[in-house]
């Protein structure tokens, strides 16, 4: 048995000792200014600028609104069109070695290129991107100041967009495709550069510490009043958390995400688009992208993150797998899953609890089975989620429009 009146093993005094305190964000070797202060500024105003868009009327934060946590509060999010997938967080990501629900980027500034360039969220182009950096005269001088004087991307060569695209008839390509090989590279080296600065940005947007490592931390050290940081369900949710639940298993470290991908098998929604095979694409795609860790664009083609995406194999497992999310804060964020699929925290207890869904691809995790909780169990797993992930953000300044 564990330590004092409490009712955890040794075993679970470890998986809890995992949780707590939170680290700092891991470094990023690829992005040479992801802890720059200044690259922080000019990527919060860019997090935040609808000039990154085709029309000028969507940002990064219409979908990841600071108002509701940095997400949007649909099952699939829109902006230019309607998306596949459900908007994750930005708080916290920055503690994810692989970004997406799928993992198709190994960096947050090679995340940062996606959105701007789908058709169906900004519909913006690199070019354009670069031409709206150049142009603002605050943006070109922050951008300059920490990257080096830009190319005059109003010269009349450029056209207003263009961007590589799988369809070579597209305009867009078209455009890009009159562009020279150099000028071509110029750009990827702002459009790059521009994910860098917004991936800094991103860094700050993390959690402190909240009720679950008050109790924790007491408790490992002894301290008798450790049981007042937690209210009774909360605390019978816990051992739920890392007992009957095996939610651990998945749900495990500071961040209480493995940052693993796995398939929890839920079925299909009359809202979700079919063929969406998750982690199997996500390995294709982070490999082939331009802007991953080995690329041209990273800056440390050698550390961690380029032995990882090296190492990376291709696995019939990876069928219908997605990211664990980490759930710090977890109670703000519905409705739930990559496709939106559950509503509440009740809902995703009860999804749980049943492990009734057929998944399109690939099938169940083995660790996952019913579950068999009682209503009180299931409550309790609810109210720990609710009260103990609860966490302020460590500097609430920065989460708002600059
Ligand atoms: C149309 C809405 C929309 C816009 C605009 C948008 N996002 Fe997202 N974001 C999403 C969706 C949906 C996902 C999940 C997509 C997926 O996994 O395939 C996502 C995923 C992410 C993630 C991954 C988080 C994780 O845990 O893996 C980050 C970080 C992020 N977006 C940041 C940004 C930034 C930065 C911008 C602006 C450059 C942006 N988003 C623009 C909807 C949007
Ligand atoms: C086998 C690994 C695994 C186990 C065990 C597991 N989860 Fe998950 N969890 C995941 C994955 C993967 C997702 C995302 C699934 C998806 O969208 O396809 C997820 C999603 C969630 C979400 C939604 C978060 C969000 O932001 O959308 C919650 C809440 C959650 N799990 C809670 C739990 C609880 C509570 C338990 C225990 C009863 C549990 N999980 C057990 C892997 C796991």
């Amino acid at each position: 048995m564990g330590c004092g009146s409490s009712g955890f093993s040794e075993e679970q005094l470890d998986i809890l000792a995992a949780m707590t305190p939170v680290p700092a964000v891991p470094a990023d070797s690829t992005n040479a200014v992801a802890d720059d202060p200044n690259a922080a500024v000019l990527g919060r105003k860019l997090f935040f600028s609808t000039a990154l868009s085709g029309d000028g009327q969507f940002s990064c934060a219409s979908c990841h609104d600071p108002a509701q946590d940095f997400t949007d509060g649909l099952q699939l999010s829109e902006a230019a069109g309607q998306t596949g997938r459900h908007a994750p967080t930005v708080i916290n990501a920055a503690y994810s070695r692989w970004q997406f629900w799928d993992g198709r980027c190994d960096s947050q500034w090679c995340q940062a290129l996606g959105p701007i360039e789908s058709p169906v969220e900004m519909a913006g182009t690199r070019l354009g991107v670069a031409r709206a950096v150049y142009t603002d005269a605050t943006l070109r001088a922050e951008y300059e100041a920490l990257f080096g004087a830009l190319t005059d991307f109003t010269d009349s060569r450029f056209p207003e967009r263009a961007r590589p695209a799988e369809d070579p008839t597209d305009p867009d390509a078209l455009a890009w495709a009159q562009l020279s090989a150099a000028d071509q590279a110029d750009v990827n080296g702002v459009f790059a550069n521009v994910g860098k600065a917004i991936a800094a940005y991103e860094r700050l947007l993390v959690t402190g510490e909240g009720p679950l490592d008050a109790y924790i931390q007491g408790l490992l050290a002894e301290d008798e009043s450790y049981r007042d940081a937690l209210s009774p369900e909360a605390e019978l949710g816990l051992e739920l958390f890392v007992g009957k639940g095996l939610c651990h298993f998945c749900h495990s470290g500071p961040m209480l995400s493995n940052g693993e991908f796995h398939n929890v098998a839920l079925g299909p929604r009359d809202w979700l688009p079919e063929g969406d095979n998750g982690r199997f694409d996500g390995i294709r795609a982070v490999r082939e992208t331009p802007f991953n860790a080995l690329g041209a664009f990273s800056d440390d083609t050698e550390g961690e993150a380029a032995q990882r995406l090296t190492f990376l194999a291709l696995n019939i497992d990876a069928e219908g797998q997605f990211k664990t999310p980490g759930l710090r804060r977890v109670a703000n964020t519905a409705p739930y899953m990559h496709g939106g699929h559950l509503d509440d925290l009740a809902s995703v207890v009860e999804f749980y609890n049943l492990q009734e869904e057929e998944p399109e691809f690939g099938h169940l995790d083995e660790t996952l089975a019913p579950l068999e909780l009682s209503e009180e169990e299931a409550a309790a797993l609810v109210v720990f989620m609710e009260e103990a992930l609860d966490a302020e953000l460590v500097d609430p300044s920065v989460a708002t429009a600059p």
